[in-house]
């Protein structure tokens, strides 16, 4: 104790002679205490100043440190106490270091700022701390593959923000806590999107409070535990549910009926649990992909089922189930099955699939039944097991059917092939024929929505993805490879991933804490149907390493205790007069903010005075009572209607997911910001609907749909370079007016060419404002965020690393947008990052800068002059800097537009109002005039309106809400 005391103040000492000193000396001496237990630091965190010299992995704002992340990097040690002295930390991620044991300090709840907390993979055990319930701002707690035993705490109920809670694979006993008025429980955590509980030794009843229709729960993992019990009929009520494991427990008795009003699940599992009475009638759930309820106690029924009404089926696993009777031909003809596993049960009568089966067919089991009859009508290609059935009972008999194994695995491989290429020892060849040290790891899938598993374009398509991605967020990644897919013992597919470094042999130390944390934090999302992952990284050990020898160095300064107690007085002031000065900020900013509860009346209907309140009934007639046809954009959010009142005013109607308390907040904040804002190039709120259960926003409609739309050609609308300028110069000013003028001002975080509206003159409306987080002085800016939020393409990499928003994130994503509009392609495509692409194929010499290959063709091929590409080329690239610092401001892009727009001859003002006329006739009419040319139009064929809302009915629009990560 005296001598962690001694080195303490040994560090503050040191640092006195600081003129400037980057790091607050309170972190700076938590932190020295923190690493005397770790070892294998970064070579960077040796010496000098973890603010001001950059020591990887930590982030700072304002001289205090708010962000740790160094996951894979092969750290050792325990996990120190002082950690709490980092009063202002945010981030916390130690994943993939196998050797950080221990368990967590007790006092960790005391870290009041903490949103993030991932520590997946490493050895830590023990109890998990009771404290953890204070930490208040959690979002995100994965504490998945270590060694945690003892209970899950109560407290974690407390938790209001919890988005993600992932305690699986560890060896958690005890029941679920749930509330009981007194003591809190896990049934509080209404916002909780994710319970990952599997593979752990949890027991006794699932409780019924544990679930309610307030819930929002999407992934709901309690396999590979020891409950026993029956299902509570309360978990029908968590309709928003998509994955539902309840697998290798000890449940028992009925299933309750009302399961199947889980109508968005797509996995449910089931299996090796002792349920009895009926097989669960699941009618009604559409959305069902994969179904196993295999070895189970339930009572003899016929294999008819209800199964061949669940169009989407892929997967249909009914082992040892008590089925009998013959199976229905139309079973095969699910139009997306591609497994059916049946053994062990009593299904007679001849076998036929008849002519017309599933196209997607990759096995059928059957083994052991009671089929005395197969009648082969055609050839077919999957793979059929029939043993120990009657048909093949009679000696003599050697059809392949009778002998086929089950062989579910597949061993699939991304291809390698360099025979060329000879790679120095411990270096492996990529399969883009490069020599290097891949960053490894074990990726496990919770709960895919297949089992085509022998598929190699499943795995082609994972690994282009994640390539992709990984591209996209800066990382300097070659390419990926994936191997070695197999059924792990709990019944997930697994498989094993490289990733190898480009122009670079190895990745330094920051490259390997970033891919950690693509992983760690769910950044990368693989396409629906792979569900939930795990990613357990092994350890990257080919870089050089820190053995913390400076540790011993400093304990020998002679320390001057007189200096270090001023000092110490001196930091407890000033930190007294912060406390002050933040207490009168947040009354300061509570008063200047339209409060959405001071304003409540009786029924929490938020009184506000621009935007206007809709009734349920009133949206529900300009709908068509919400009808399919009128939907024209769908996201994360909900789906978004196109009404029309009988005054023949068209309006967007966004309307979220039925009980979505997520959305709830996103609804609300959405509201406030865009009551406040009002600008001709933003979308404009002209009110909401909050009754009966509805989250509904009301928006201007903009007809001609999205920009993406228009660049790609799909809405009928052709962009010549003047009306592109036009409209970046109009977005412009739209993020300029949030940014700069905005009371508080607005970071949009999802900018994109789809979220870029164009209005009957072609003007650009920025649209989407439901990720926007306040920011109101400069204590806020820099905020940090607690997902990671944004479309991979346009998303900043330094605020995905960071995860502090600025809005220079903003500027990166419009970057994206330019080049978008001198391309006129998305921003990935076939591997390709638009921004790679530009940056490797200009030639500053040259005329257009060479990009001729690049550039629309539409115009190239155009009459007018491409003035000022150049510049807006330079212009973009500025935009897409690595280093938020070195981008342009949207106040600085909407100035050097104006240049542009001079030099084409134009008038940068001649974009707003009536004054666009002056284009519209200096250009001879035709150009600008296109979105209102009837040659455009198609009809509806529907009911006949107003030209506009023909229109609207003819163009795709977009208008897409989210896409976002999340
Ligand atoms: C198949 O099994 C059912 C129920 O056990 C029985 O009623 C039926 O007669 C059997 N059919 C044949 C063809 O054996």
């Amino acid at each position: 104790m005296v001598i962690r005391l001694v080195i303490f103040l040994a560090f503050l000492y040191i640092r006195v002679g600081d003129a400037v000193s980057p790091t607050d000396n309170q972190d700076y001496a938590a932190l020295t205490v923190l690493t005397k237990h770790w070892e294998n630091l970064p070579l960077s965190w040796t010496g000098g100043d973890p603010c001001g010299n950059e020591w990887v992995g930590i982030t700072c704002r304002s001289s205090r440190i708010i962000s740790i992340k160094l996951s894979s990097v092969g750290l050792t040690g325990q996990l120190s106490g002082d950690l709490v002295s980092l009063s202002e930390l945010q981030t916390l991620d130690l994943s993939y270091n196998i050797g950080l044991t221990g368990s967590l300090p007790p006092n960790i709840g005391q870290l009041a700022k903490l949103t993030i907390l991932i520590l997946i993979g490493c050895g830590f055990s023990g109890t998990i701390p009771d404290s953890i319930g204070s930490l208040q701002q959690l979002t995100d707690l994965s504490l998945n593959s270590n060694k945690f035993s003892g209970q899950v705490p109560a407290s974690i109920g407390k938790l209001k923000e919890l988005y993600w809670l992932d305690l699986s694979d560890n060896k958690l006993s005890g029941s679920i806590p749930v509330s009981d008025g007194t003591n809190p429980g896990l049934d509080l955590l209404v916002n909780a999107k994710h319970f990952h509980f599997g593979i752990n030794q949890l027991s006794g009843t699932i409780p019924d409070r544990l679930f309610s229709s307030d819930m929002t729960l999407i992934h709901l993992l309690f396999d590979n535990n020891n409950f026993t019990g029956m299902i509570p009929s309360t978990l029908g009520l968590v309709q928003t549910l998509q994955a539902v494991r309840l697998d290798r427990n000890k449940l028992g008795g009925h299933i309750p009926s009302n399961l199947k009003d889980l109508t968005d699940v797509n996995e449910l599992v089931l299996s090796n649990n002792d349920f009895s009475g009926p097989v669960p009638d699941l009618t009604g759930m559409n959305n069902l992909n994969y179904v196993d309820m295999s070895n189970n106690s339930f009572a003899a029924a016929n294999v008819s089922l209800w199964l061949t009404s669940l169009e989407s089926l892929t997967t249909v696993i009914m082992e040892n189930t008590g089925l009998e009777g013959q199976l229905p031909v139309e079973l095969f003809c699910i139009p997306l099955l591609q497994t059916l596993m049946m053994a062990n049960n009593q299904v007679n009568g001849s076998l036929d699939f008849g002519t017309t089966y599933s196209s997607q067919l990759l096995l059928i089991d059957l083994r052991n039944n009671s089929l005395s009859e197969f009648t082969v009508k055609s050839s077919y290609n999957f793979t059929l097991m029939l043993a120990d059935n009657k048909v093949c009972n009679f000696s003599g008999v050697n059809l392949s059917y009778c002998h086929a194994q089950q062989d579910r695995g597949s061993s699939y491989s991304t291809p390698v092939s360099c025979p060329a290429l000879q790679c120095e020892s411990g270096q492996k060849p990529s399969p883009k024929c490069k020599c290097g040290y891949p960053y490894t790891g074990t990726w496990t899938f919770r709960a895919p929505s297949f089992s085509a598993f022998g598929n190699p374009n499943y795995f082609k398509s994972l690994q282009q993805s994640l390539e992709e991605s990984l591209v996209s967020l800066n990382l300097p990644v070659d390419s990926v490879l994936l191997s070695d897919v197999v059924m792990d013992a709990f019944g997930y597919p697994k498989m094993r991933v490289a990733i190898f470094p480009a122009g670079q042999v190895l990745f330094n130390t920051t490259g390997v804490i970033s891919l950690g944390f693509v992983f760690s934090n769910q950044i990368y999302q693989p396409s629906k149907g792979f569900g939930p992952y795990v990613f357990i990284a092994d350890s990257y050990p080919y870089f050089g390493k820190n053995n913390g020898s400076r540790i011993g160095v400093i304990v020998g300064a002679v320390v001057g205790s007189s200096v270090l107690f001023l000092l110490l007085c001196a930091g407890g002031y000033a930190y007294h007069r912060k406390k002050i000065a933040d207490k009168a900020k947040q009354q300061a900013n509570a008063n200047s903010f339209v409060s959405w509860d001071s304003q409540q009346t009786g029924d929490g209907i938020p009184q506000l005075k621009a935007a206007r309140f809709f009734s349920v009934e009133e949206l529900q007639k300009c709908t068509n009572n919400f009808s399919e046809e009128n939907i024209i954009g769908a996201g994360g959010y909900g789906k978004v209607y196109k009404g029309i009142f009988a005054d023949r005013q068209m309006i967007a109607i966004k309307r979220s997911q039925a009980g979505s308390m997520q959305g709830s907040r996103e609804f609300r904040n959405e509201i406030e910001l865009l009551s406040r804002v009002h600008h001709k190039n933003l979308v404009k709120l002209l009110g909401f609907c909050y009754d009966q259960g509805e989250q509904i926003l009301v928006y201007e409609f903009i007809p001609n749909g999205t920009l993406m739309d228009a660049l790609l050609g799909t809405s009928g609308i052709q962009l010549d370079w003047i009306r592109r300028l036009m409209i970046t110069l109009g977005a412009a000013r739209g993020l300029q007016y949030l940014h700069e003028l905005a009371d508080p001002p607005i970071i949009h975080r999802d900018i994109k060419s789809t979220n870029i509206l164009l209005d009957e003159r072609l003007i650009a409306k920025v649209a989407d404002f439901g990720l926007s987080k306040l920011f109101g002085d400069t204590e806020e800016k820099g905020y940090v965020t607690t997902q990671v939020k944004g479309t991979l393409g346009y998303l900043d990499p330094e605020y995905y690393m960071t995860n502090q928003v600025t809005e220079k994130s903003d500027v990166y994503s419009f970057g994206v947008v330019m080049l978008e509009m001198i391309t006129a392609r998305i921003p990935i495509q076939k591997g390709k990052y638009i921004v790679k692409e530009i940056k490797t194929a200009i030639d500053r010499t040259k005329d257009l800068y060479s990009l001729q290959e690049l550039i629309d063709p539409i115009l190239l091929s155009s009459a007018t002059p491409l003035v000022g590409l150049e510049k807006f080329v330079d212009l973009a690239l500025n935009c897409v800097q690595d280093s938020g610092v070195d981008r342009p401001t949207m106040g600085e892009l909407v100035q050097e537009f104006e240049n542009i727009v001079k030099l084409a001859g134009m008038n940068p003002s001649a974009e707003s109002g009536p004054l666009s006329c002056t284009y519209d006739g200096a250009s001879g009419g035709d150009a600008w005039n296109t979105s209102t040319d009837d040659s455009l139009l198609r009809h509806s064929g529907s009911t006949p309106l107003i030209r506009t809302e023909s229109r609207a009915a003819a163009f795709i629009e977009k208008f897409r809400i989210t896409g976002h990560i999340s």
